[in-house]
């Protein structure tokens, strides 16, 4: 069976609270995801932390602009040496296929519809053809314009992997070890991801805030085996 790797989302605020959790997981965990909220904080010494304890960095920033702006905001991330980053795939071909010539760049990972959306949200915020739907169009403009993986719910990830195995990476957020009723809607078990085909879940709140984000993270690599 393939495997399934795991990213810990290092959504702190500060430097300081994050390489505490770096040092909780050490030995254990070798992806981290720098988002919106740690480099808005502390910027490209939160890539280098990261770097300083020898993880991998997922550059979680979810570019979406015009081509020419994006392609240039992923040469930096090439430049800081980050492992992937995301990019919405709504943003269109264009934007990815600037960024899929870049002669050395990161992995580029396509955001298809958030985990935080339900069909009623996702129709409110005016796409019109359902999460399933619009999850694969979504999915097929990625890979046609050099994607090399797509970020999905789990939920969509069985019908991807079917459709797109062996040609996009499939990497699952809305990863729930058990019920919290929070912003993730569309939310499975670390072992429900792994057996729908995820290569890589990315897991917050339930290691980061965790009281013991260790354990919380090695109870998660068990249910991954
Ligand atoms: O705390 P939680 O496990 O919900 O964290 C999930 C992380 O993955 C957050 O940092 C969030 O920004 C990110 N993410 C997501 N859904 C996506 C893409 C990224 O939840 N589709």
């Amino acid at each position: 069976m393939h495997k399934t790797e795991l990213i810990v989302a290092l959504d702190a605020d500060t430097l300081k609270s994050a390489e505490h959790l770096i040092e909780k997981m050490e030995g254990r965990v070798k992806y981290f995801k720098v988002g919106s909220v740690l480099f808005t904080a502390a910027g490209p010494a939160a890539v280098d932390l990261v770097h300083k304890h020898g993880g991998k960095v997922f550059l979680d920033l979810k570019f979406h602009d015009i081509p020419n702006t994006v392609k240039h905001a992923v040469k930096q991330a090439a430049a800081m040496g980050v492992y992937s980053v995301s990019l919405h795939l709504s943003g269109g071909g264009d934007m990815l296929k600037a960024c899929a010539e870049l002669e050395k760049r990161p992995k580029l990972w396509g955001i298809t519809v958030l985990t935080s959306f339900d069909e009623y949200s996702l129709f409110r915020s005016g796409f019109r053809g359902g999460i399933d739907k619009t999850v694969k169009l979504l999915a097929s403009l990625g890979l046609a314009n050099g994607a090399d993986g797509v970020v999905c719910s789990p939920l969509e990830a069985w019908r991807l992997k079917e459709m797109f195995d062996g040609k996009l990476k499939l990497i699952t957020p809305g990863i729930r070890p058990e019920a919290r009723g929070d912003d993730q809607k569309r939310a499975v078990t670390p072992a429900a991801a792994r057996a729908a085909g995820a290569d890589f879940i990315v897991v917050g709140r339930p290691i980061i805030a965790a009281q013991d984000p260790g354990a919380a993270a090695a109870r998660i690599l068990e249910d991954l085996k």
